[in-house]
């Protein structure tokens, strides 16, 4: 069994890692983080043809999401964020607004990332009292200094996202910009090792 794989730290408890170990797995982490963008890109496809009862499926409405906030004049980060909003609708059946803000939130600004982690909340004004909820809970941010930006974003762009007549701008068109928005992480636990 000393078949040593050579990109393989060798410990079984990290207590026992050595320097080597961890040359080999800083020098793979490069490479897989890099690759960020296509997982984010594929996991966004596994919303495709998944409506749960919505006029659109998950895939259209982020896409259309962005697609209004483009049209709109919105920044490149702005339309990532708007693109992604919706991204943990699979992972995150109970809390889908928690999912997009955590993937977002080393490469975003602190307004954005507010907006895409309430953006359930202000949306809820559009429909919690069919489902016997509190329709203003967005209310207790009344104060909140994101509290206009989350509002706009619900009002102009995810909530008239489900117009299957609307225009909707593929995937292929807001890559470039998710590429480069998450082309280098503005604050990570790991910022010193990824930036020396
Ligand atoms: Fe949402
Ligand atoms: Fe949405």
């Amino acid at each position: 069994m000393e078949d040593i794989i050579e990109n393989q730290a060798r410990f079984t408890h990290m207590a026992q890692g050595t320097p080597e170990d961890w040359q080999i797995i800083a020098g793979a982490f490069g490479p897989f983080a890099q690759q960020l963008p296509d997982r984010i890109l594929a996991h966004l496809q596994l919303l495709q043809g998944d409506c749960g009862g919505f006029p659109v499926d998950r895939l259209t409405h982020c896409l259309q999401t962005a697609t209004l906030a483009y049209r709109d004049g919105k920044d490149e980060e702005y339309v990532v964020c708007a693109l992604l909003h919706d991204i943990g609708d699979t992972l995150g059946s109970y809390n889908h607004a928690d999912v997009a803000a955590v993937l977002l939130e080393p490469f975003v600004s602190e307004e954005n990332h507010w907006m895409v982690k309430h953006h359930a909340i202000f949306q809820g004004y559009y429909f919690f009292q069919y489902l016997g909820m509190d329709r203003n809970l967005r209310e207790q941010f009344r104060d909140h200094p994101c509290y206009g930006r989350t509002l706009e974003f619900v009002e102009r762009y995810d909530a008239p996202a489900f117009d299957a007549g609307g225009e909707v701008l593929p995937l292929a068109f807001f890559e470039p910009m998710l590429r480069r928005v998450f082309a280098q992480p503005r604050k990570s636990l790991y910022q010193q090792a990824v930036d020396p």
